[in-house]
Parts: structure tokens; sequence; C-alpha cells
């Protein structure tokens, strides 16, 4: 026993080095390669956040457009993966597609997939970020019967997502600047997020040799829990089932048993003690969105602001220092853009899918092992097997 330290949940253990984000839980502080969260929701658009954490540096104007010209380079897929999707049933939840379809882009990058060469890494991180809007916009229009759309490399990021998302071949959509911003600004607050379960995850996978593809599908298996990416689904549910302000008391209550399982979704974070940063600038967006589609009194918003103050002035979060988290408020945006509840973790998959590939290629830019970790064993000790078998 005594030879290995015992750390349930890594709640102490650092299993990298890494110079891609930096958390400060106390503080309430985010760095992407050194720039704070705020700045970078404010000045800069999912895709400049993308090359950073890839790259280091924030881009040259230069260098902006030419990965700008990159990403929409490979957002197509193969007509063939499209066949994909009909193997799954049309209620099919869309991260179990996700699991999947992201896979399977394995098996159509052959010619890319020495992980030991810096450039077919670097391939395979633009093929991850262009191809995410593509494959989940294509969950959605299967799951409601419509034919896919395809990508628009002459729109931005969020607004071809949109697009292939709400236009059909009869009817073009015009996305609102508005929303189109909010979407983006969804995209950067989850890019991400250190060494969380999904990253560690892809981490991982990726120590043993596997390719990019299979790691990053790795991530979206483990983001899918609703103690992490599943909690902005989780928290859109919850507001539905709380219904009305009048029962909140109910919910903060069992909330609070500790003979009850239930906890508010949206609230906690095993890293941030203080608040969570980008919580702030989701809220802030939130009132953006609800301003523009004319929504301000929308009931869940309602909810959550009442359940948030009584939360927040509550003994028993208060002691534990529970905060509303960034999916806290992300779900109210969700919806009021249209997006269905269940594609909720499959917009943070997307979103994050560049944080993933960015430790997964900073593992491989650097000396490493694979990834091995040990136990405690608690089971018997050696014994014959029984001699009347
Ligand atoms: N509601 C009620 N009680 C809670 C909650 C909550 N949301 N979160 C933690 N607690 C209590 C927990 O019961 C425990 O109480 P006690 O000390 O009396 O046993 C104490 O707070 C510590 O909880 P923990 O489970 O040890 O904390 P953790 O760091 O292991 O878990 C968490 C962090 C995020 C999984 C947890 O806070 C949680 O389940 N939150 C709800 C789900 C959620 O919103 N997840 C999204 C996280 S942000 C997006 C992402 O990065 O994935």
């Amino acid at each position: 026993k005594g030879l290995f330290t015992y750390d349930p949940g890594f709640v102490s253990t650092a299993a990298c080095e890494s110079q891609i984000t930096y958390i400060d839980g106390d503080q309430g502080i985010l760095l992407h390669r050194g720039y704070p969260i705020e700045q970078l929701a404010e000045k800069s658009d999912y895709l400049e956040v993308c090359y950073l954490l890839l790259n280091g540096e924030l881009p040259t104007p230069e260098q902006n457009k030419a990965f700008h010209n990159t990403i929409s380079n490979h957002t197509m897929v193969h007509e063939q993966l499209s066949q994909f999707f009909k193997g799954f049933r049309r209620d099919a939840h869309p991260m179990a597609i996700m699991c999947g379809v992201v896979g399977a882009l394995s098996a159509f990058y052959h010619d890319s997939l020495d992980i030991n060469n810096a450039h077919h890494r670097e391939v395979c991180a633009y093929r991850l970020i262009a191809k995410m809007p593509t494959l989940a916009a294509m969950c959605y229009k299967y799951s409601i019967g419509q034919p896919f759309m395809y990508p628009r490399n002459d729109r931005s990021y969020a607004d071809n997502f949109l697009r292939m998302m709400f236009a059909t071949p009869c009817s073009d959509y015009e996305v609102s600047p508005v929303l189109a911003r909010a979407m983006d600004r969804i995209f950067t607050l989850h890019a991400d997020h250190e060494q969380n379960a999904s990253t560690s995850t892809v981490r991982l996978a990726g120590s043993s040799g596997a390719n990019p593809f299979a790691c990053i599908a790795a991530g979206i298996a483990a983001l899918w829990g609703p103690a992490h990416g599943g909690a902005n689904e989780a928290v859109l549910t919850m507001l539905e089932e709380i219904g009305d302000e009048s029962n909140i008391p109910e919910f903060i209550a069992r909330a609070k048993d500790p003979e009850d399982s239930f906890r508010l979704m949206g609230f906690g974070h095993r890293v941030y003690r203080n608040f969570d940063p980008r919580a702030k600038v989701m809220k802030k967006t939130c009132d953006e969105v609800l301003a523009e589609l004319g929504i301000e009194n929308d009931p869940l918003l309602k909810i959550a602001k009442r359940l948030e103050q009584i939360a927040l002035e509550d003994e028993y979060f208060v002691k534990r220092q529970l905060y509303p988290n960034v999916d806290f408020y992300s779900g109210i945006i969700l919806k009021a853009i249209g997006i269905p509840t269940n594609m909720f973790t499959v917009i943070f998959a997307l979103s994050r899918t560049i944080g993933w590939i960015s430790h997964w290629n900073e593992f491989h830019s650097s000396p490493n092992r694979i990834g091995r970790p040990r136990q405690l064993y608690t089971g018997y000790t050696q014994r014959d097997y029984p001699a009347d078998r």
C-alpha cells in the first residue's frame, strides 16, 4: 500500500505540464495563453481563439485570414459519411451519433494519421475544427427528417453553423448578427478549460498513440455526462421542471437534502470556488440575446435569476462555495436561438474540440509516455481455486 499517492477524483494530482490554459479557482481567473477569457470573449472571435490555443499566439491579420481560409476548405464531410447517419434511429440522442461519426472520421483520412508528423497533426486539427459544425448540424437535420445543408464558406463560423441548422433547400436562413455573435461567444467560452474530465480523457487516449479522431470521440463520450458537459441540457430540463418561481424552495430543499441525489444543475465547479468568470460573460450575453429577440420576460430566465439569487444567499451553497457555472445561462441563450435541448451538449463538444485537439497536440509535441494510473487494491489477497469445482 503506501507506494502510491491516493487521490480519488484527481483533486490534487497534476497529470501533465501545459502552457495552454491557466485557472485560478479562488480568484475566478481563466487565461488562455495568458489572455483573460473576458477580453477574448469581447475582442476575439472563436476562430481567432482556436488559432491562439493551437499555436500559442494571437494571429496577425494575414495569419488570421489564412487560418479562416484553411478552416473553410475543410468544412465539408465525405458524402459516404452522411450514410452513417441512416444507421441511427431518428430519436437517437445526438451525442450518441457524434461519438460514432467523429470516431469514424479516422476511416477517411488514412493519409494524415501519423501522430509523430507535426504537419499531419496540424491537418487533423484543421479538419476537426472545420467539420464539427457540419456534423453537429447534420445530427439535428437527421433528427427532424430534413435534408443536410452543405456548409457555406462565405459565412463566419457561427453564422455558417446556424445556417446549416436552420436553412432548408427551400428557404435560406438569415442569421441576425446579435445571435451569430452570441453563438460565437458560446463557442469561445467553452473552447478550453485545462485538465477537465474530457480533456484528460483525450490526453490519456492519445498517450497510447491512438489517432486524433478516435481520441476526440473518447472526449465526446466523457463530456456527455451531466456532471460535465451534459449539465447545459440538464439545467434547462431542471428550469422547465421547476416551472414557476413558487416551486424554487422545493428544489432548493431537495438539492440540500443529503438523502436526495438531486443537485442544482449549473451550480458548483471543482476548481472555481469564488465564481466562474465564463458565467458572468454568459449572463450578460443572455440578457443581450433576449433583448434582441424582445423576450426579456422569458419565464425560464426569471426562474434562473431568482434561483441564482436564492442559492447565493443560502447558507448551504455559500458554505460549499457553489456558484453558477458556465452552463447555468448558456441553455437559455441556446433555447432562445431555437436550438433544441438535446443539441446543447453537442454544441459544447463542438466548442471544446479546439481545447481537446490543442492538448492532444501539446502532448505529442513534447516528451511523453503512456498514461497509466495505479490503484490501491482493496480486494481479496491470494487464495486457491476451490478444489471441489
Ligand atoms: N447542488 C447541490 N449540492 C452540490 C452541488 C449542486 N450543484 N454541487 C456540489 N454540491 C455539494 C455536494 O453534495 C457536496 O456536499 P457535502 O460536502 O455536504 O457532501 C459538496 O457540494 C461538494 O461536492 P462535490 O461533489 O465533492 O464537488 P466536486 O468538485 O466533486 O463536483 C461538480 C463538481 C461540478 C461535478 C458538482 O458541483 C456538480 O455536480 N454540479 C452540478 C453539475 C454541473 O453543473 N456541472 C457542470 C460543471 S461546469 C461545465 C464543465 O466544465 O463541465
